[in-house]
């Protein structure tokens, strides 16, 4: 099969398209014919070595967390899923024509749902649902700060706050606030306009999708006891003031991901693609959703 393999740490120039073996249905997992690949973060962080540390690759190394496709064959035990099955997964060397993961990591699609709309979904929409409903346990009179609020995350962690019942305020870039407003959030932040972050209320909890100066910044609005749930890892927490800081590593969730592709579905979260390309042109597509300042990014397969 036709995948895109690294075989070194660098820039997205090291891409390659190749030809390698099909990979081999386990017990307990499924086997999908890959209609397209959502690209995230994650991929270039991969790619370029900068998690190299704490999350080190094997070379040859086949990117990619997020894809939607059909269902080709099941693995020994396998009941749920059946073959030509519509699914969404979250799953591991995502740019490729076949993918197996176990059948944790998978959702069907809704009913409806076109296959690429779907890939976009997976790692961003557990990751936005997961900060706000497991690692800052989001309650419903709170006040929540979400920043990187019109990114993929983000725009997750919006509509789980919300739907938890919580005033929720969308923290964004001065440029992205008109995209922002449509959130539907109780208020929109420009986090670089100094007065506008002066203005914001004491906080309970800030789900945090940006990290570095721009939660720092926002701290202090932060009230004593109140949580900071951070998709970039553990963010600094104050002790003397009881702040409590949680890093999160996303897990597969076959259930709430069914849940969220259904709200996908049904308009109430959105989550806009920017850019559509063939697999062939993986390095392009990275490098493009990696400078910045575009919505989803997918390649199709
Ligand atoms: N812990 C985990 O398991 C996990 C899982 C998934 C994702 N993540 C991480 O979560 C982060 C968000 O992922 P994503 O998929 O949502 O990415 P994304 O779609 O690119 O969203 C990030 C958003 O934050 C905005 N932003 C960046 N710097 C900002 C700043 N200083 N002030 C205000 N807004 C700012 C970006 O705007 P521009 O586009 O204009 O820069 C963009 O709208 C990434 O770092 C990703 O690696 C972690």
């Amino acid at each position: 099969m036709k995948a895109i393999v690294l075989n070194e740490y660098g820039d997205s120039s090291h891409l390659r398209l190749t030809e390698i073996p099909e990979p081999k249905t386990g017990d307990g997992e499924i086997k999908v014919k890959v209609a397209a690949a959502g690209l995230n973060p994650i991929d270039w962080k991969l790619r370029s070595g900068d998690y190299k540390a704490f999350m080190p690759i094997q070379f040859p190394f086949v990117p990619g967390v997020d894809v939607s496709g059909q269902v080709v064959e099941l693995g020994q035990g396998v009941t749920q899923f059946k073959v030509d099955d519509r699914v969404l997964g979250f799953v591991k060397r995502g740019y490729a024509e076949f993918v197996t993961a176990p059948i944790g990591a998978w959702a069907p699609i809704p009913k409806g749902m076109s296959l690429e709309d779907a890939a976009v979904i997976p790692l961003a929409a557990l990751t936005g649902a997961q900060l706000v409903e497991e690692a800052a346990n989001v309650q419903g009179e709170q006040t929540v700060l979400v920043t990187g609020a019109v990114g993929a995350v983000g725009r997750t962690a919006v509509y789980a706050a919300k739907a938890r019942g919580a005033r929720v305020i969308a923290g964004v870039r001065q440029q992205q606030r008109a995209e922002a407003e449509k959130l539907g959030a109780s208020m929109v932040v420009a986090l670089d306009v100094d007065a506008e972050l002066a203005s914001l209320p004491t906080l309970d909890a800030v789900v945090d999708t940006v990290g570095g100066s721009t939660l720092a910044k926002v701290l202090g609005k932060v009230r004593n006891g109140g949580v900071i749930a951070s998709a970039l890892g553990p963010p600094p927490a104050d002790k003397e003031r009881g702040l409590i800081g949680k890093g999160m590593l996303t897990h597969t969730d076959s259930k709430r991901l069914a849940e969220l592709a259904k709200a996908v579905k049904a308009g109430k979260l959105r989550l806009p693609i920017a850019k559509r390309l063939p697999l062939a042109e993986a390095a392009s597509a990275q490098r493009l959703a990696e400078a910045g300042g575009i919505s989803k990014v997918l390649l199709k397969v």
